[in-house]
């Protein structure tokens, strides 16, 4: 069996799937995971399935946006039998008091994406993760030493270039988080497929300052983000 992305036969992946943006962090989590094989590689995007602590957990790497990660969320849940996705990506952050390496939950997800926008025409459409992986999310968080986490809306955006706009202050006064490019897509996608999903990125600019994080604290942060997206899915 395959769909038009993913070339897996059934049962190839778990009922759990992490999921980066970027293909070469799938092939890392791969590495920390016992036993993983590979499932797919349609268009690069590798997947691969394996055991954490025991438990069977997958990773597919979403690409970028949320018509990229709605095709490979749809696939994934109406065709393999997947149940819940976990995102671990990063954000730029854009509420002043968030640093960069601090972990967000995106509890709400605002966007201006038209895949999930038109929808339900007429409907502003509520864009939630299940709220057991997130208070999951947010109680490992918590257990990380050093560990700065924010539950709370991010923006997806379907520009990473957005230009001129007061947009982001607007939202950054009205308590949004961060801005991302996939979560938005993830959860109508797994309100529409009937399964679970949660977002949880890492702040790896500052939007608006002049920051942003090294290659090296990018390695240690994300490690940490996929400790905590494991403990999330083990709760
Ligand atoms: N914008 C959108 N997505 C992002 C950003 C950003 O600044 N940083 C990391 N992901």
């Amino acid at each position: 069996m395959a769909t038009p992305h993913i070339a897996a036969q059934p049962g190839d992946f778990a009922p759990d799937v992490l999921m980066p943006g970027d293909p070469l962090r799938a092939r890392r989590i791969a590495k920390v995971l016992t036993d993983a094989r590979l499932v797919t590689e349609v268009r690069g995007i590798a997947g691969f399935t394996g055991t954490w602590e025991g438990r069977p957990v997958s990773v597919l790497a979403s690409g970028m946006g949320v018509p990229s990660i709605s095709i490979y969320a749809t696939e994934l849940f109406r065709f393999y039998g997947v149940r819940r996705i976990v995102r671990i990506g990063t954000c730029g952050g854009i509420g002043p008091h968030l640093a960069l390496g601090d972990v967000v939950v995106a509890t709400a997800a605002h966007t201006d994406s038209a895949v999930t926008a038109t929808r339900l025409p007429g409907v502003h459409y509520s864009h939630a993760p299940s709220f057991a992986l997130a208070a999951a999310a947010v109680q490992a968080a918590h257990d990380e030493p050093g560990t700065t986490v924010h539950a709370g809306a991010v923006l997806t955006s379907d520009a990473f270039y957005s230009g001129e706009s007061d947009l982001l202050t607007h939202l950054a006064a009205r308590g949004t988080l961060a801005v991302e490019m996939e979560a938005a897509g993830l959860y109508a996608t797994a309100d529409v497929e009937h399964g679970e999903a949660l977002a949880l990125m890492t702040v790896s600019d500052l939007i608006g300052r002049d920051v942003e994080m090294s290659a090296a604290e990018r390695e240690t942060t994300f490690d940490r983000a996929l400790r905590i997206a494991l403990a999330a899915l083990a709760a």
